[in-house]
């Protein structure tokens, strides 16, 4: 019985590119396990969007002197290129800008408030004279009252790592403009009340202790056990979903109250762009789903308490899409099976920052190299249990040393071996040695191994249990030399470039979630017609969402099953070229040097 698997993958906030650490920390793993599964035949909802609210996105629209929707929009539209450029196969990449988003949204904080889940609190917060406006925490700085720091923020404290209230900061100003004077008002805010879902979230906790990575559950039980406040879920900013409230014109729903509610709205989104507005039931109403979140380790106590809350707090009861406003429904929706939270991926030995541009921007790196040689390199080094360093040293030796020379080679040597010397087709031979039988059998049994790995979500291991696999059958080879063996017993070369290629074939598969671009070149060269995977395209949508693009994966097209393979002797080969390309030496210093350097100018047009 194939299983429903529901992706759910971080939602970048769209006020900057997209860089390596996004990568690694979620839309890789996201995209390789979603591979995985649709391979094993299951069905698959992988969706995420950008995060086109919040501080972060007006932060950045201040900055430059545009609007917050000029920035989210700019930005938007290149994650859609960025990402099909690397091969992320959403089934839809969307955005919280969408009136679905927004419905959704408001109509889980009224319930949420209907059902005594909230309660109204005034708070203390930095109010600007000069723009007449409280200020959001990020745009105040002052000391630290911790360490005495001169540079914090109103958030949090660079120097300490404190998390800071900002109307304590000593000699408070704002990060724009020096000369306003700050002052301590009084603003009134609704609150989810989490103390109320304590017994309720540590049962979940529990059911789910054995099979999630124990730093995510020590990090979620310990949160708890630190005493389950109150969150506040409305501010007073001007960018964002209205609090449904007469009276509260002013506020917004807090970024990370609504943002969540992606994984639900985009699903719901999804099943009305393909014409099956209810196809969202069966990963949302159905208990036998499994629902993934795809996250990086900062976003966790989003993604194992706040959304969970949520949750079990409007207890299945939303008023719907744009096709069933107003509908209720009774199903409890369902909770995440696995939160399988990434670490970080520092760059050579330090920590990404976005304002020393000590990062790695995937648009500008997927213009020099290879979608798939990035992501082989990011999969080796994946942050998933702890954090782990991109360095270019690294990068160059992954590449050159095991894509290339390990798997690359045997590949183009074996498949041109094969079509020069036996007429450009799979050859056809006679009764197999015990050699060959047996690394045939070794290769069919990493449809077990490999996939055992994958299902637990233990993706470096998968691919390293893959690329072990990958040596064995060099090793075979060197044993075999049917290059020397042609001339003097070609019934014998037959028969080893037969399960050498048979062995490709079989492997290729293991690989292809990691590696889609050159997975479907080597089907193309072995012979094969059709698609291993579905295809991405960007399209545009109107009235129902609101205009807006989106990058949607049509997987109707795929033939790829994760099973063994018996390649056809006699199968006409097409003809092979070298499927990466070999990285210069030259390349360490040249990225090294790039760190840290001014970004070019990126002005927005609007
Ligand atoms: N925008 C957040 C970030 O970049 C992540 C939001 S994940 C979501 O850290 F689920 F809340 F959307
Ligand atoms: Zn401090």
């Amino acid at each position: 019985m194939p299983k429903f698997i529901h992706v759910s993958v971080a939602w970048p906030y769209a006020n900057g590119d997209l860089h390596i650490g996004h990568l690694a920390g979620a839309y890789l793993p996201a995209d390789i396990f979603a591979r995985y599964h649709r391979l094993k035949g299951n069905y698959v909802l992988m969706v995420s969007g950008s995060d086109s609210h919040g501080t972060p996105i007006s932060v950045e629209a201040d900055k430059r002197g545009v609007s917050a929707r000029s920035i989210f929009e700019h930005y938007h539209e290149r994650f859609l290129l960025t990402q099909q450029k690397v091969g992320i196969s959403y089934d839809l990449f969307t955005h919280t800008d969408t009136e679905n988003h927004h419905k959704v949204a408001q109509d889980f904080f009224l319930r949420l408030l209907e059902k005594g889940h909230l309660f109204k609190q005034t708070q203390q917060l930095m109010y600007s004279e000069q723009e007449k406006r409280f200020l959001p925490d990020r745009y105040v700085e002052g000391e630290c009252y911790i360490c005495h720091y001169p540079n914090a923020r109103g958030d949090q404290c660079d120097n300490c790592g404190n998390l800071l209230d900002a109307t304590q900061l000593i000699h408070p100003r704002n990060r724009n403009r020096p000369d306003d004077k700050l002052i301590v008002r009084e603003s009134e805010h609704y609150f989810i009340d989490l103390a109320q879902f304590e017994p309720e979230l540590l049962k979940y906790l529990d059911t789910h202790a054995h099979h999630w990575r124990p730093q995510v559950i020590r990090f979620s039980r310990n949160f708890i056990e630190d005493g389950l406040q109150g969150r506040p879920i409305t501010r007073d900013i001007d960018w964002g979903i209205d609090v449904p409230l007469p009276g509260w014109q002013a506020k917004k729903l807090y970024v990370w109250f609504e943002a969540v509610m992606g994984y639900f709205t985009a699903s719901v989104e999804w099943a009305h762009n393909i014409g099956k507005p209810d196809a969202w039931k069966d990963w949302w109403y159905n208990p036998e789903a499994e629902i993934y979140n795809f996250i990086g380790k900062d976003n966790i106590p989003f993604h194992t308490i706040i959304w969970q809350s949520e949750l079990m707090g409007v207890d299945g009861i939303y008023n719907g899409d744009g096709d069933s406003i107003g509908k209720r429904y009774d199903a409890p929706l369902q909770l995440p099976y696995d939160v399988p939270a990434n670490e970080f991926m520092n760059i050579e030995g330090d920590k990404f920052s976005k304002s020393r541009n000590w990062a790695i921007w995937l648009p500008d790196i997927l213009d020099r190299y290879q979608p798939d040689a990035v992501r082989y390199y990011v999969a080796a080094v994946m942050p998933e249990t702890s954090d782990t360093d991109y360095s270019w040293e690294g990068f160059f030796n992954r590449v050159n040393g095991e894509l290339l020379a390990a798997w690359g080679n045997l590949v183009n040597r074996m498949l041109s071996f094969a079509y020069k010397r036996f007429d450009g087709k799979v050859p056809t031979p006679g009764d197999l040695t015990e050699a060959d039988q047996a690394m045939i059998a070794k290769a069919e049994a990493g449809f077990e191994e490999v996939g055992a790995l994958l299902e637990a979500v233990k993706l470096r291991d998968a691919l390293n249990a893959a690329m072990t696999l990958v040596r064995e059958a060099n090793g075979y080879l060197d044993k075999r030399e049917p290059w020397k063996r042609i001339k003097d017993d070609p019934e014998d070369a037959a028969k080893s470039v037969y399960t050498i290629l048979r062995v490709i074939d079989n492997l290729n598969i293991l690989l292809a979630p990691y590696l889609p671009f050159s997975a479907q070149l080597v089907h193309e060269y072995l012979g094969y017609d059709g698609q291993i995977f579905g295809e991405q395209s960007i399209v545009s949508y109107d009235e129902a969402t609101r205009s807006h693009k989106g990058l949607v994966y049509d997987g109707s097209g795929a033939i790829g099953r994760w099973e063994k393979r018996a390649l056809p002797p006699g199968q006409a080969l097409r003809e092979p070229k070298a499927l990466y390309v070999k990285l210069d030496p030259e390349i360490i210093e040249q990225e090294r040097a790039k760190l840290g350097a001014p970004l070019d100018e990126r002005e927005i047009v609007i």
